[in-house]
């Protein structure tokens, strides 16, 4: 890499880039269809909840090139406040070289501020590359499976 990307909050200004980074993570998530609007509708609510949510992206040479987005819960078998961590993704042409751990780096930093006792992800079961990402950096499995209802329907 020629330089090292900046990690920072995302603002509105970024919601095109960001849009388009989960358009690229979802088309790898069969559970997931890409509707743009939405994305952006729901990037705009997380970036409205200050205190409960957090939104990073990486920039590098003045352009967005990755993302990651937090959203804390209350855990009752922590007795506390934990998170969820999404939207995780780096631009196709810059995987591999740091981006994603420089990120997942602010989350665990912000986590320790908010003085939050966990982290937790979903992950689709056939992405060996993302599993394999987050093992690395000292992420483990559950015996957890991830349930679905659309209410009313
Ligand atoms: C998964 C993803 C976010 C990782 O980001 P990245 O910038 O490519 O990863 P990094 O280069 O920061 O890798 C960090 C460390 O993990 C290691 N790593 C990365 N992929 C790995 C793999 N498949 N197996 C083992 N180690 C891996 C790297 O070698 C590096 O180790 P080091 O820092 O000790 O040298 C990125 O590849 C991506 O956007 N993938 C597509 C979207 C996606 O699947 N997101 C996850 C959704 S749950």
């Amino acid at each position: 890499m020629l330089s090292k990307p900046r990690i920072r909050a995302a603002g509105e200004s970024d919601l095109d880039a960001m849009t388009q980074l989960i358009g690229g993570l979802f088309a790898l998530e069969p559970d997931f269809s890409f509707d743009p609007a939405k994305v952006r509708r729901g990037l705009g609510l997380l970036l409205a909840r200050e205190t409960a949510a957090a939104l990073w992206v990486a920039e590098l040479g003045g352009r967005v090139v990755a993302m990651c987005s937090a959203q804390i819960v209350i855990s009752t078998a922590e007795g506390g406040p934990v998170a969820w961590v999404e939207d995780m993704v780096v631009d196709p042409d810059l995987r591999g070289q740091g981006i994603g751990r420089l990120l997942l780096d602010a989350v665990s930093a912000w986590a320790v501020r908010r003085g939050l006792s966990r982290l937790q992800l979903l992950a689709d079961c056939e992405n060996e590359a993302a599993l394999g990402f987050y093992r690395r950096l000292g992420w483990r499995s559950t015996r957890l499976v991830c349930l679905r209802l659309r209410p009313g329907q």
